[in-house]
């Protein structure tokens, strides 16, 4: 078994709060979180949301980095360490999320590489709803192209993990995410800036609370979870490779803080635009790929935004697919004492293999549905809507009740600077986050 001396740490606090910003802003904050914000109030939905993530997302957060610093190892061997029994089933539960998640996350990520070269090349142009919606439709329905994509980026993918913490992971955070922050401000003030831009941001900032119903709550809570990569053990992992000196709340803030900066801008970048175009906000996942090309198509210097936004796109996936993979290849390096190369080589063939599936239920396999779901949408909902708020809970309980005085300890440090945060801390992941997450799951599984 790997020894804790041998493990690789990030180099710095800032390099550790840009690799897990990386894995937080991903598709979840660009793709999903203004279409979700779009269909579900505006700002209202943007209020609930940030009261979510600064209360429990922040306490969840802190958990997993606090459990993966303290045990310095992967989710499994973290509460294998920690406590032992049946809690590294938690661990597993994680590793089979991951995998799960990587394996259709991949599959969209390669839709947003494709969209760069489809834009620049001209292949798909033009403003027509229709048009731009049978596009992308033939696209994702091809047997062979999405699945090249998906091939691709899986592979680029690895290419990071196997280079390892620092060479691979902490510099592709490094250089990639604050060309992400100017690329999404570009955006955002570019949109804003568009005539007729003032109707969307007022859809997005004036709160109408009439719009709101249980169903907001939950769709919040379920974004916030996706969006802050909670659930799984990917913070876990990522604090593992913490030196024990770091002081993790105001890290996990600081996560919390750029994650839905990101989200925020996304918001600002798209919701504007779409109104000043007289395009549909509420038009769902297809907001994306199919309204956005439309209205950069109008919009002046757009021929060159348009593919921007999709390298933006590409950019956060690539970070978060990454601390996607990384937990599953921990605990294969951790625990199985397999190299990292084969470790990774392993993930990534495998997940792509599933990977396949999900690419042709968009098409070829389109009628071969369980629950009414093609197998992407059925994975997607399999790990979004009950694993991940499973993980989640189970990691709020293992934190608040059965590793909290060794977490309080750890959170404490020896100066005991951090007492009355710890306090919050403590009944956050008792009580409230255990409560709500519970509530997700029961919706989840219902709706
Ligand atoms: N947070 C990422 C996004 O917003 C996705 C992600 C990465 C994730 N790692 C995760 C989601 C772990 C859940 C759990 O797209």
């Amino acid at each position: 078994m790997t020894t804790t001396a041998a493990r690789e740490h990030w180099s710095s606090r800032i390099g550790f709060i840009l690799v897990a910003a990386g894995s937080a802003v991903g598709l979840g904050n660009i793709w999903k979180f203004p279409f979700e914000a779009g269909s579900n109030g505006g700002g209202a939905f943007l209020i609930i949301y940030l009261a979510i993530v600064f209360s429990i997302g922040l306490a969840v957060m802190t958990a997993e980095i606090l459990i993966g610093r303290t045990a310095q190892r992967n989710p499994a061997g973290a509460l294998k360490l920690l406590k032992g029994g049946p809690w590294p089933a938690v661990g597993y539960l994680g590793i089979l999320t991951a995998f799960v998640i990587l394996s259709f996350y991949v599959v969209v990520a390669g839709w947003t590489v494709a969209y760069i070269v489809k834009l620049i090349s001209g292949t798909i142009s033009g403003s027509d709803p229709d048009a731009l919606g049978a596009a992308f439709g033939g696209f994702i329905g091809d047997p062979v192209e999405p699945v090249l994509y998906a091939a691709f980026f899986m592979a680029v993918t690895a290419a990071v993990v196997i280079s390892g913490v620092r060479r691979g992971i902490e510099r592709a955070g490094r250089v990639l995410m604050p060309l992400l922050f100017l690329i999404i401000v570009l955006l955002a003030v570019r949109a804003m800036t568009l005539p007729g831009a003032a109707e969307g941001l007022a859809f997005f900032l004036q709160p109408d609370f009439s719009a709101v119903t249980t169903g907001t709550v939950v769709a919040a809570l379920g974004t916030a979870f996706f969006s802050l990569s909670l659930g799984m053990g990917t913070m876990i992992t990522y604090g593992s490779y913490l030196k024990p000196t770091e002081n993790v709340p105001s890290a996990a803030l600081s996560v919390v803080v750029l994650d839905t900066s990101v989200a925020v801008l996304a918001g600002l970048a798209i919701l504007p635009a779409v109104f000043a175009f007289g395009a549909d906000p509420a038009a769902g996942p297809g907001l994306t790929f199919i309204t956005l090309p439309g209205v950069f198509a109008q919009m002046p210097g757009g021929a060159w935004l348009g593919p921007l936004f999709f390298v933006l796109l590409a950019i956060a996936a690539l970070t978060s697919a990454v601390s996607i993979m990384e937990p599953v290849t921990a605990y294969l390096i951790d625990e199985l004492s397999i190299d990292r190369r084969t470790a990774t080589l392993g993930v990534a063939g495998a997940a792509f293999l599933l990977s396949i599936p999900s690419s042709l239920s968009m098409g070829l396999w389109a009628d071969y549905t369980l629950f009414g779901k093609g197998f992407l949408d059925l994975m997607d909902f399999l790990a979004t809507n009950i694993t991940l708020p499973l993980g989640g809970l189970l990691i709020s309980v293992f934190a608040g009740w059965i590793a909290h005085d060794r977490l309080c300890s750890e959170l404490n440090g020896p100066d005991g600077g951090v007492r009355r945060f710890t306090h919050v801390w403590a009944i956050l992941v008792k009580f409230v986050a255990p409560a709500a997450i519970a509530i997700i799951l029961i919706d989840g599984l219902t709706g």
